[in-house]
């Protein structure tokens, strides 16, 4: 009996369910994003053919640079998954129209930063990338193929991309799916390899269906099926957006305790572990710190502030900026306790920064709490000297230009960056730990110590560091939170 009912389910499926196997997939958009996963993608289906494309010429060189260990994004773990499928059915080019036409599945993973123009300006989401490569998609397209949205994107932006699809091409078919992206930076080949689940939106009817099984598919080549979560197109799209804002609130609800924890002799990382052993609660992402930073949290939370408001749903609005504004909160608290403590005056005083990356094992910066931070110290004539293992020089100076809050000149004057932490430290009287590196924690303290000028300071803005030992050396020693 039990046999009979499953031969007619498969039966059924089979029948209302057709079969697309991709062969071909085409990735938009060679960032953080796309890079990692596409190479994850053509790592575990070597039957596949994937190509990644960009339109900066610069960062493919990079992508197909001989040597691995020079592609553009640092992750641990990405170079050797880049080398074992480079070649062979990894491909990275900038020819996007040769690429699109010759592919069945067309992941968009380009960005979408916050508008800094017109309507939404500083909320809403600028879709112009995604709409030009849906325009691109549309033009060259002879044969049908599946779009799935890879950027994070606001609710019903599938539709909008359908549309320009169907009413720009040349009489091909498309399908849309929403693929959201959890990997998180640093940990993204892990995250990719050994993913929580894995959401695919899509139409709900037979040619959704269709599509949606051909990127399920692609997955189960590693994926446990039970993992591989099937939606509607909004829920999956709102979902990623949830998601992020929950994890963001999450930091800003401990960085909110962070900030009572040290008026009232409290230690936030006792009360992070109380309430993490509740099961309800959890552990993870109860780290206080200087502020969370990325490229994602503060952009999808503006993103679902500016839905919310744009349905005249206030409360709600209101509810999630309040994440945004702790944040910004907590940054500029940093910057302003270490004035405080070195006698209301930074000027003219040398003060290091170990780390600028928003987060370690990444040499990614957007957004990183160390700008700000950094910008707020520069105002008050601080001399500042920033170590940080995998971020350039010019990066950081585009970083701090890209505020536009002094002359590109000043910035360099004000701020300058060092190739050795010891050497970064020499002289300085405040040293500020912004990025948890693993590397800080085994530095000699004593040394760093002996060649400061006293009092010596360290504050340390993500509590990776020993404050008893520090103490004991000589240092005055400030955490987050206690
Ligand atoms: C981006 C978005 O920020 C994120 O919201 C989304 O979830 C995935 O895409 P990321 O990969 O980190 O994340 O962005 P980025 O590293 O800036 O990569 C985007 C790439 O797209 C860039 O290399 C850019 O040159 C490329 N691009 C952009 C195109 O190839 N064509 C375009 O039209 C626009
Ligand atoms: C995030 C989401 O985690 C990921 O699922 C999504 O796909 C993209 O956005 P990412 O921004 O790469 O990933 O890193 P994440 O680990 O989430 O950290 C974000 C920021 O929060 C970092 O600045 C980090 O240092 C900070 N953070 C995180 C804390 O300050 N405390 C914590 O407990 C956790």
């Amino acid at each position: 009996m039990l046999f009979k009912s499953v031969y007619y389910r498969e039966l059924y499926n089979i029948r209302i369910v057709r079969m697309t196997k991709i062969k071909n997939i085409c990735c938009i958009g060679a960032g953080y994003v796309g890079g990692p996963t596409m190479a994850v993608i053509a790592h575990k289906c070597p039957d596949i053919k994937v190509t990644i494309v960009d339109l900066n010429a610069e960062r493919i060189a990079a992508w197909n640079d001989e040597d691995v260990n020079n592609i553009p994004i640092y992750e641990p773990g990405l170079s050797d998954i880049v080398a074992s499928a480079r070649g062979r059915n990894l491909f990275f080019s900038t020819d996007v129209e040769k690429a699109i036409d010759e592919a069945d599945m067309i992941f968009i993973s380009v960005n979408t930063p916050t508008k800094t123009y017109g309507v939404g300006k500083g909320m809403a989401a600028d879709l112009k990338y995604i709409e030009l490569c849906a325009r691109q998609i549309a033009s060259v397209a002879k044969n049908d193929k599946i779009v799935v949205e890879k950027s994070t994107l606001p609710v019903r932006t599938a539709e909008a991309i359908k549309s320009i699809l169907d009413n720009t091409g040349n009489g091909a078919k498309f399908q849309i799916l929403s693929n959201p992206e959890f990997l998180a930076e640093g940990t993204a080949v892990e995250d990719l390899l050994r993913p929580d689940r894995v959401l695919i939106g899509g139409d709900t009817d037979e040619d959704g269906k269709e599509a949606i099984n051909a990127l399920v598919e692609v997955y189960a080549n590693w994926i446990p099926g039970e993992k591989i979560l099937t939606t509607n197109v909004w829920s999956s799209e709102l979902s990623k957006l949830t998601a992020n804002a929950f994890l963001a609130q999450r930091v800003s609800s401990i960085n909110a305790m962070s900030e009572l924890c040290e008026k009232t002799g409290a230690d936030v990382n006792e009360v992070a572990k109380a309430i993490g052993m509740d099961s309800r609660i959890g552990s993870k992402f109860l780290k206080s710190s200087v502020g969370f930073g990325g490229s994602c949290f503060q952009k999808d939370i503006l993103n679902l502030v500016y839905i919310a408001k744009s349905y005249g749903l206030d409360e709600v609005a209101d509810y999630w900026e309040q994440v945004i504004i702790m944040n910004d909160h907590q940054k500029q608290r940093f910057a302003s306790k270490v004035v405080k403590t070195l006698y209301n005056t930074v000027s003219g005083k040398k003060i290091t920064f170990l780390g600028w990356a928003f987060k370690k094992d990444t040499n990614d910066t957007r957004e990183s709490a160390a700008i700000y931070v950094a910008d707020s110290l520069l105002n008050e004539q601080a001399n500042i000297t920033v170590y940080d293992p995998k971020v350039s020089e010019t990066v950081i100076y585009r970083d701090l230009d890209y505020l536009e809050s002094r002359k590109p000149e000043e910035n360099r004057t004000g701020l300058e960056v060092a190739n050795d932490a010891y050497e970064a430290c020499r002289d300085a009287h405040a040293i500020a730990v912004l990025t948890e590196w693993d590397e800080f924690k085994t530095y000699d303290w004593q040394k760093i110590y002996d060649n400061m000028k006293k009092p010596a300071f360290v504050f340390d803005g993500r509590n990776i560091l020993d404050g008893e030992k520090l103490e004991k050396i000589g240092f005055i020693f400030q955490g987050i939170g206690k």
